[in-house]
């Protein structure tokens, strides 16, 4: 299905890698897309035979649901099979990305079109209006692409995608809604997670000139600034708005371990996401708010000392309690760019997202040639949801691709865009 992925050998790779000037730091770099070259090839060739073999029962259900065909690896499941998506999945787009990641990093166009073939998967969702994980779904996918490739159906994609998440946009409030589902619990939820889909607006603002994207964007992140922190500068998980006034009427959690707790993925989509907007704004608000909740973070007594921490910063029973490794990777991958802004502590953000690659790589890493090719072991994606909780994840190995080409472009260049 795929044209040969050795006809730029690992050479290539080291003479990419060479450009960093730190010689343990180019190893690991090194060595982890090697591993990675590996494990998406298993990972392609077992996403196809589930694909292949999905069982007549799974896709009378899909089909019931009105749910497309399967497309991406997400996680695996209690019994040890591998979990594709289809399209609609918030993660169908992480794989697709981490396709491109390769191709950056390698410039084999074996990985090209491999990471093309994943990401036309995803092109249906650039109408869905359902949910607010457009961002996650299309920018990580058609978004590196576009990145990489400049080519001019993917901007096509981008833009109609970002107008379509423009739809959730309640303006009274000024957010845009996160979910639909819950509707007895909640009436309009924004999770902290969607800091994250606004990368696609400010994107879609700077290529089309359009206001409207930004202005919705920059909304979104000074309510969410306004309501979605506490003193500590923790962040809540869900906020329920009342659309009619504007008014918070619920602070909860839906992932975490307590209304009131910090639940880790949460922090780290905060501390990626204000950073990233602090990039496309240059409001300082933003900047202060990626560095308040990096200093929660690591100054937290219940941060392990590799610092990998465990699912919720209150989680019951630390130490033992499942480690979160996809809160890690966002967080490390966010400190390289917080870096950049916070000259103060640019050396500590770095040491920090250093030592959480080292300890990934020296102590979480998958099998080589199995665990369905995926990248690093124990994430958690919900303990109160009892579903993925000590799995790997494929948005933990997506962040981890971008935060190693992140350490590598920051130390060749000083630079990340
Ligand atoms: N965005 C969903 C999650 O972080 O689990």
């Amino acid at each position: 299905m795929y044209r040969s992925f050795f006809l730029i050998p690992s050479v290539l790779c080291m003479l990419v890698a060479c450009k960093s000037s730190d010689a343990g730091t180019e190893e690991y770099i090194r060595k982890d897309f090697a591993f990675a070259s590996v494990q998406l090839k298993v990972a392609m060739e077992e996403t196809e035979r589930a694909i292949a073999n999905e069982s007549s029962e799974s896709v009378a259900n899909r089909q019931r649901r009105g749910h497309g065909p399967l497309v991406s690896p997400r996680s695996v499941e209690e019994d040890g099979s591998l979990i594709v998506v289809p399209s609609r999945d918030w993660t169908s787009g992480f794989f697709p990305g981490e396709l491109w990641y390769m191709y950056e990093y390698t410039g084999d166009p074996a990985w090209e079109e491999a990471a093309r073939t994943y990401t036309a998967r995803i092109e249906p969702e650039k109408s869905n209006g359902t949910t607010h994980d457009m961002g996650f779904k299309v920018y990580c996918s058609f978004g590196n692409g576009y990145r990489l490739t400049q080519d001019p159906a993917y901007r096509d994609v981008l833009l109609e995608s970002a107008y379509t998440l423009t739809t959730r946009y309640k303006p009274t409030a000024g957010i845009i809604r996160s979910w639909d589902h819950s509707t007895s619990k909640w009436d309009c939820p924004v999770i902290i997670d969607n800091m994250m889909n606004l990368e696609l607006l400010f994107w879609a603002f700077r290529e089309s000139g359009d206001s409207l994207f930004y202005e919705v964007a920059v909304n979104h992140a000074e309510t969410t600034l306004k309501n979605h922190f506490r003193e500590d500068h923790s962040s809540y998980h869900v906020i329920d708005y009342d659309t009619i006034t504007g008014a918070v009427t619920k602070k909860h959690t839906h992932q975490g371990y307590a209304h009131e707790s910090a639940w880790s993925r949460g922090q780290a989509w905060a501390l990626y996401g204000y950073t990233m907007c602090y990039r496309e704004t240059g409001k300082a608000s933003f900047l202060e708010q990626a560095r308040q909740v990096a200093n929660y973070i690591f100054t937290h007594p219940h941060l392990p000392a590799d610092l990998i921490p465990y699912w919720d910063y209150d989680a019951p029973n630390i130490p033992d309690e499942p480690r979160d490794v996809s809160a890690a990777t966002v967080t490390a991958s966010g400190l390289y760019e917080l870096s950049l802004y916070d000259a103060e502590q640019a050396e500590l953000h770095k040491k920090h997202a250093d030592t959480i690659l080292k300890n990934l790589s020296d102590h979480y890493l998958a099998q080589e040639g199995g665990d369905h090719g995926f990248l690093l072991l124990h994430s958690t994606g919900s303990v109160p949801g009892e579903f993925e909780v000590d799995k790997p994840l494929s948005y933990a190995d997506y962040y981890f691709l971008e935060a190693l080409l992140r350490k590598q472009k920051l130390e060749s260049t000083g630079k990340l865009f």
